[in-house]
């Protein structure tokens, strides 16, 4: 079942009913201010980070869910009918309702009664407020009288805080109004320790306004009621502590046929420290006045949403495709691209599943990230892998998470997980493939952001490999640490007793437990270390680290294989961990996708079988498990693995992000067919159909989706901010679609099932732009001939040449 449809030459999720099975919801921003927004308008907005700058308060965990949001009401003052253009929070029957979410824009429209409302939202490129212009249309035969009010209830700046520390905020809130009401400031602590404000704002004279949440709401009401609204009547009310809100009355009369259009806006304003206040104890409105009076008029919020518009058709034309497979055209060129953007912005802090106040920017997630926004904003990678390295330890290691305000390491949970350090192999190649820029390599870049003791970043590469090269175990394996990959594979835990963080309970090191999936991260990124060295012409360094690749790669086919698959880990016992002696836990899908797509085991014909078990034991029809069988038991020596009921999270759910793992790997041995058969299981658009069944928004992936042992198979949970995103992107780009950067230049080598037909791609790289035709002959994989130019070339990769700025390029399969 569907509650909506792709609008793909909007650009656009159409949403038909606001009762979706979850919350569906959107990004604005681009830069530094940022809102969630469902399709019933319920989410929030903050300055930059979700945490510690909120100026909206959202209740997570609440009933009814998405409960409080930006919202406007409507009463009809003929027959004193309420309701709302995104139907909460009063949940009046709408006659007609439709949420468009766009890229960094949604549109409401709804009516009742003959009533028609359109809400247009989005923040401009350039400026730190959201927009919100509604236009209300009277459809019926006769004179309309309408009151339209607004709400937004302030948090108080840190989130955190904001739900705990009540005996404090319930005096702090502090307002100002001005312009008669139609301009209502939120200024708590504005006085003692902060230099910004908020502001909502109507570009219009008003017939009232409310500041006070209780004044507005009524004792014991939820905005679903409010009292005001049912009187038709603000109070005017100026709040004092307790909660402050932002509300807004206007009154309409609307003749047959007439419509009037409002423009709200809701902003961040920051004061130099020496110029805060216009008069004792008033804030200096200025760069608030100057803001708001950018967005005064219909034709400026057009032109402002015009700008957007464009950003995302340019920044989307980097790579895009047109083939007969509209369902791929649409998350490539879309979707997929719009999620990874999402991720950049927002790591894993704010969505309807992460509350914005816990982790930071995770080391491991943010290299991951990059991997698919690289092609997008090759600039801003640049400096997010700077950050990433500069929270690094001199011995390779690395702070497992930094905030995104400080860029400073969190000491709370420290490093010791293991991959991380590879991971910044992994993000730096990745972006010098892609730009060909040899600087970023000779840049000094901090350790624990202590300059004193900064490397170049190529220095900080050798330290990440060496880290793994020299904290192996007994079989030659490197050791997992806290965790590798899995954040739930702890074996060096042992924790008993609630409220012990898996991960930071137990020591950060054990000298026995070993990960057979960092070997295969080892093979893979240590060879891509290997093609730096050589860039900066450091053969002997290049040499030696394919000597410590070859070490691993042995270990990883003779200790790390099992007989049909890959083993996943060592315990602290040296048990081994998903093989077959095991009793729960036999087969793990990491290592059988990160091995063979390093290439392990490929000349040897374990490659073929790791593949063939997983296809056996872990597929579903709703993607690859992570493991099996579930567990069942709690396993002190496997930590948090073990604790999720069977079939949830990483115990035996279907992890959407290692799944193109395994896709990309089927690639490596040309296996067309069974690459897009796994990529189509988890991608959005194939399973559009099946919204009831898998409940998340079916434009972005989700983290996980519910695995065979769980009781609802097939649902989705936790959508949006997910390395999901960056992986799929890089499968169906990289692998199936097959146009790879190399550091000679762009390859292609697409492995396609057998009847996926011809295909267009075009491709922006290093100032140039490539025009790709592919035709596919029926084959699965391999190039028989590539012309550029006109000019026939040998092999698969399109030789780069400084100046040329297009390449015309037709590559036959077969
Ligand atoms: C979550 C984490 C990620 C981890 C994965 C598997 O997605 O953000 O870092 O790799 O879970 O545990
Ligand atoms: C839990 C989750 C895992 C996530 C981690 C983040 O362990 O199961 O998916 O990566 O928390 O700290």
């Amino acid at each position: 079942m569907k509650y909506g449809y792709f609008d793909d030459n909007a650009l656009e999720y159409v949403i038909t009913t606001p009762k979706t099975p979850l919350p569906w919801i959107n990004y604005l921003g681009n830069k530094e201010f940022f809102s969630l927004i469902s399709n019933t308008c319920g989410g929030y907005t903050f300055y930059k980070d979700a945490k510690l700058l909120r100026l909206t308060r959202y209740r997570y965990n609440n009933v009814p869910y998405d409960n409080n949001g930006k919202y406007f009401y409507i009463k009809d003052n003929t027959d004193s009918s309420v309701w709302n253009p995104g139907w909460q929070p009063v949940k009046a029957a709408l006659d007609s309702y439709e949420c468009r979410h766009g890229l960094g824009y949604s549109t409401f429209t709804s009516s009742k009664n003959d009533v028609e409302a359109k809400v247009l939202t989005f923040v401009p490129m350039e400026d730190n407020c959201e927009v919100s212009q509604i236009t209300i249309t009277n459809n019926k035969g006769k004179d309309a009288m309408i009151s339209l009010f607004s709400y937004v209830e302030w948090c108080l700046w840190n989130a955190d805080d904001d739900m705990k520390n009540f005996q404090r905020n319930l005096s702090t809130g502090e307002v100002e109004v001005t312009d008669g009401g139609s301009t209502l400031y939120h200024k708590t602590e504005y006085r003692e320790r902060r230099n910004h404000y908020a502001v909502y704002s109507v570009n219009a004279p008003v017939d009232g306004f409310d500041t006070s949440r209780d004044a507005f709401l009524g004792a014991y009401n939820g905005p679903d009621s409010p009292d005001v609204v049912a009187d038709g009547k603000c109070t005017n009310s100026v709040a004092s502590g307790w909660s402050p809100i932002a509300s807004h009355q206007i009154n309409l009369q609307l003749k047959p046929g007439e419509s009037k259009t409002f423009i709200f806006v809701l902003a961040y304003v920051e004061n130099p420290e020496d110029d805060k206040w216009e008069a004792p104890s008033v804030i200096n409105k200025k760069p608030a006045i100057a803001l708001l009076s950018k967005y005064k008029t219909e034709d400026a919020v057009a032109k402002a949403l015009a700008e957007l518009k464009s950003y995302w058709k340019e920044l989307l034309s980097n790579y895009h495709i047109s083939s007969k497979n509209e369902k791929v055209d649409r998350m490539v060129n879309i979707w997929n691209q719009y999620q990874c953007m999402v991720t950049f912005n927002m790591s894993r802090s704010a969505s309807y599943y992460e509350s914005g106040i816990g982790r930071g920017m995770g080391f491991r997630d943010s290299c991951q990230d990059l991997l698919g926004f690289v092609h997008l904003i090759p600039d801003r990678a640049r400096q997010r892998i700077i950050d990433i390295a500069s929270t690094q330890f001199q011995d390779g290691s690395a702070y497992h998470q930094y905030q995104p305000l400080t860029k400073k390491g969190n000491s709370d949970i420290g490093s010791g997980f293991n991959d991380d350090p590879l991971w910044l192999i992994a993000g730096t190649s990745a972006y010098v493939r892609e730009t060909g820029d040899l600087s970023i390599l000779k840049e000094m870049v901090p350790f624990d952001n202590d300059m004193s003791v900064a490397k170049t970043l190529m220095g900080h590469l050798k330290c990440s490999f060496d880290f793994t090269a020299t904290h192996k175990g007994p079989h030659g394996l490197p050791l997992i640490g806290r965790a590798d990959w899995n954040d739930c594979l702890n074996l060096n835990c042992f924790s008993e007793h609630p409220g012990e963080s898996f991960q930071t309970f137990g020591p950060s090191e054990g000298p026995v437990a070993e990960s057979v999936f960092i070997a295969g991260m080892f093979v893979k990124y240590g060879e891509e270390y290997a093609q730096l060295c050589e860039l900066l012409g450091d053969q002997a360094e290049a040499d030696r680290a394919r000597d410590e690749i070859k070490k691993v790669y042995e270990a990883a086919i003779t200790a790390g294989w099992d007989g049909e698959w890959f083993v996943r880990a060592y315990d602290a016992y040296s048990h081994k961990v998903g093989s077959k002696e095991c009793e729960e836990g036999q087969i793990y899908i990491e290592p059988q996708g990160f091995c063979v797509l390093a290439g392990i085991g490929v000349k040897e014909g374990l490659a073929e079988k790791a593949l063939k078990s997983v296809e056996e034991r872990l597929d579903t029809k709703y993607g690859v498990m992570i493991l099996q069988p579930a567990y069942t038991k709690y396993h002190l020596e496997l930590g948090e693995v073990s604790s999720y009921p069977p079939g949830y999270k990483e115990n035996a759910g279907i992890f959407c992000h290692n799944n193109p793992w395994v896709s990309i790997a089927e690639t490596v041995l040309g296996h067309g067919d069974r690459a897009f058969e796994i990529y189509k299981k988890t991608c959005p658009a194939y399973i559009e159909d099946i919204s009831d069944v898998h409940c998340t928004e079916p434009y972005v992936y989700s983290q996980m989706v519910a695995g065979r042992d769980a009781k609802f198979f097939g649902q989705g949970k936790n959508s949006w901010l997910t390395g999901t995103a960056a992986w799929t992107f890089v499968n169906i780009s990289q692998y199936i679609l097959g146009v790879y950067p190399t550091h000679k230049g762009l390859s292609i080598d697409p492995c396609v099932p057998a009847d996926f037909g011809d295909f267009e791609i075009t491709r922006k790289y290093r100032d140039a732009v490539y025009n790709i035709s592919v035709k596919q002959n029926g084959a699965q994989k391999g190039i028989k001939k590539l012309t550029v130019n006109g000019k026939e070339v040998s092999g698969n990769v399109i030789p780069y040449e400084e100046g040329v700025k297009e390449y015309n390029v037709v590559a036959e399969m077969g």
